[in-house]
């Protein structure tokens, strides 16, 4: 095993990571969790993915004078869909290079007239450029109104209600509800009739002491079947102000959304149980992001969370026996409206949930929000968006409509079911490349401990490539293989009870001292996995009569899709046989369209027309999955797009 690694520091964020010689920087950054813009899909045209680099060697591409100008390459900036790595590399990333950064808030917004979020409509904060992010107006359901009433006397004797209104008008508020008029009379008279008042959602819902209207938070959650990931955002100025990510604790009662299902059907107790461990699961992130940010709990108004089916009604106490059965049927699509109390969130207990709209079957607001997030709904070209993770979900938009399916790929791409698989933390192996022998990229710079997602990709696309694991999925024996196969290769074939498994890492090498094996067996699962996505995406273009190069643009979503080579998963069929510039890395879109939703109802306006309008395509009850599945279980006898860099 040659390991040569190299550092690559990026700043200001400090995050570091290892890379190995050759790897692209927006490869490296993806790795460190920095998600850039690559509108031109990595063509070296567009310059919206440059990096300064501010030490090491980084010697600019061909492509890197012509998209940013003699003046930029002499300060440094490269292009980091181009730029190779070639040594240690501190790298500033300037904020517009960021993914997100295209999430350009219109902080002005916030200076409108205190409750005119309500009167937005659906569309206002359109992009004028279809399939990205564009602008948004920081409109948030949340406004908070400083006051100082004047005392009732005998000449004004007005209700508390009445006088509170009147102060804070042009905002108007809803009836107010039975706990807060429990509370009104005390709260006004102890402050002097003086405080905030805040409307969450057209409910006025507290009266603080003092001024505390620069005190306004909210959280989004992505709800994952295996990762819940919260970010706290400032409702002022629109501005994350930490992320917190926890494995989601359902997973101790199965891996996947059948098993999370299962356990609520069998078990009299097991809705209460999962509800529970989830819930308090998005209370500990809560906790952690108060604590890093230094604010109190009763500020945070809002929380929106965005899951599959399974997750978002688990998490809202529904049963989710239904979707384990034919026809597959949520028990809601449009957005339920919930008090932060209904679920004991622990947040301002007047505090708001909002849930996202569900499509239907398995399909649910994880990908409503990858929708809002990558603009799909606007699409005028035709664009297919993939996230890929325990569900793989798919949508194809074309001639300004969209259809969504979902298919079961199970957890083999998240590292589960493979007999040496781990998810992509320290010690993992990331990336594969065989050249002579096997190099590899471990996360964290340690000794391998296993292979996640994106190293198993890797590993059975450089197999393929190399006519040692045959287009059925079998590896073949040292005999057997291409007489070109490298010895060092040829040696880490491996044959023991009638099949052969590839050596990944000896067990020198490795942080168990045991060897690193993937098996046959392993590739198998992977097979599974694949083909489950494979032939969704065909069924989807099949049913609308295109062929794969029809297709604008492929949006790879989900933090599994960032490590991705996008050539080594087109070589193995998870992706269409499309030139790689086609293909498109978005990040968590899930989570970055619950921090839409939060910051502006416009966009959970937005959210419930998207739901509404995407045609649900339940492949269970397809004729023609089981056969794109089966032809589906054979890699591709070749590259399909041979020549495209990843
Ligand atoms: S130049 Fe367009 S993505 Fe790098």
């Amino acid at each position: 095993m040659k390991r040569q690694e190299y550092k690559i520091s990026f700043e200001p964020t400090g995050r570091q990571v290892y890379a190995l010689p050759d790897t692209i920087l927006l490869e490296a950054a993806a790795q460190a969790g920095l998600i850039l813009q690559t509108p031109c899909g990595g063509a070296g045209k567009c310059g919206k993915c440059r990096l300064k680099v501010v030490s090491g060697a980084c010697p600019p591409s061909a492509n890197c004078r012509p998209a940013l100008g003699e003046t930029e390459v002499a300060q440094g900036y490269r292009l980091a869909c181009q730029a190779r790595i070639q040594g240690d590399l501190v790298v500033e990333v300037p904020v517009t290079s960021l993914f997100e950064s295209q999430q350009q808030i219109l902080v002005q917004a916030a200076d409108l007239p205190p409750g005119s979020a309500r009167a937005l409509s659906p569309g206002r904060s359109a992009s004028a450029e279809p399939g990205r992010p564009g602008e948004m107006e920081l409109c948030p359901a949340i406004s908070k109104h400083f006051v100082e009433l004047d005392m009732p006397s005998q000449a004004d004797a007005r209700s508390d209600v009445e006088r509170l209104r009147t102060a804070i008008r042009p905002t108007d508020f809803d009836p107010v509800g039975i706990r807060l008029l429990r509370l009104l009379p005390g709260l006004l008279r102890r402050q002097g009739f003086r405080g905030t008042a805040v409307i969450v959602d057209g409910d006025l819902v507290d009266f603080e002491p003092g001024d505390t209207t620069s005190q306004c938070y909210g959280i989004a959650v992505d709800v994952g079947t295996t990762t819940l990931v919260g970010t706290l955002i400032n409702l002022k100025t629109g501005l994350d102000m930490g992320v917190e990510a926890k494995i989601n604790p359902q997973t101790s009662y199965g891996d996947d959304v059948i098993a999370r299902i299962r356990k609520c059907r069998e078990d009299a107790k097991g809705l209460a149980q999962l509800q529970r461990v989830i819930i308090g699961a998005v209370n500990e992130i809560v906790d952690e992001l108060v604590r890093a940010a230094g604010i109190d709990r009763a500020h945070i108004y809002e929380i929106v969370m965005a899951g599959n089916t399974t997750m978002q009604q688990i998490v809202c106490g529904i049963d989710p026996s239904a979707l384990g059965e034919l026809p597959f049927v949520p028990v809601f699509t449009d957005a339920p409206h919930l008090n932060a109390a209904d679920l004991a969130l622990e947040i301002n207990p007047c505090g708001k949930v909002f849930i996202f709209p569900q499509i239907g079957g398995f399909v649910g607001g994880d990908t409503v929000a990858g929708i809002v997030a990558s603009r799909l709904d606007r699409e005028t070209e035709t664009v297919l968006f993939v996230d890929i993770g325990t569900n793989g979900e798919i949508v194809l938009a074309h001639k300004g409509q969209m259809i969504a399916t979902s298919v079961a790929a199970g957890p083999a791409f998240e590292g589960a079911r493979i007999s040496c698989g781990m998810r992509a933390t320290s010690g993992a192996i990331e990336k594969v490349v065989m050249d002579g022998d096997l190099r590899m990229n471990v996360i964290g710079n340690t000794r391998p401990a296993g292979l996640c997602g994106s190293g198993l990709i890797d590993t059975v696309a450089e197999l393929l490539r190399l006519g040692i694991l045959d287009p059925t999925g079998r590896l073949r024996t040292p005999d057997e293989v291409p007489s070109t196969t490298a010895l060092a290769l040829r040696k880490r074939l491996i044959e023991q009870e009638g099949h052969v498994d590839f050596l990944l890492a000896h067990k020198t090498e490795t942080v168990s001292g045991k060897p690193l094996l993937l098996t046959q067996r392993d590739v198998r699962e992977m097979q599974l996995a694949n083909a489950a996505i494979s032939a969704g995406i065909s069924i989807l273009l099949e049913m609308e009569g295109l062929k794969p190069m029809d297709l604008s643009r492929v949006l790879l979503a989900g933090a599994f899709g960032n490590f991705i080579r996008r050539n080594h998963a087109r070589r193995i069929g998870l992706l269409p046989p499309i030139p790689c510039d086609r293909i498109r890395f978005i990040g968590n879109a899930s989570s970055l369209g619950a921090k839409r939703a939060l910051l502006s109802v416009a966009e959970k306006q937005a959210a419930a027309a998207i739901a509404r309008a995407v045609r649900h395509v339940d492949l269970s009850l397809s004729p023609d999955f089981q056969t794109a599945f089966s032809s589906a279980m054979l890699f591709p006898e070749d590259d399909p797009g041979k020549g495209c860099e990843g």
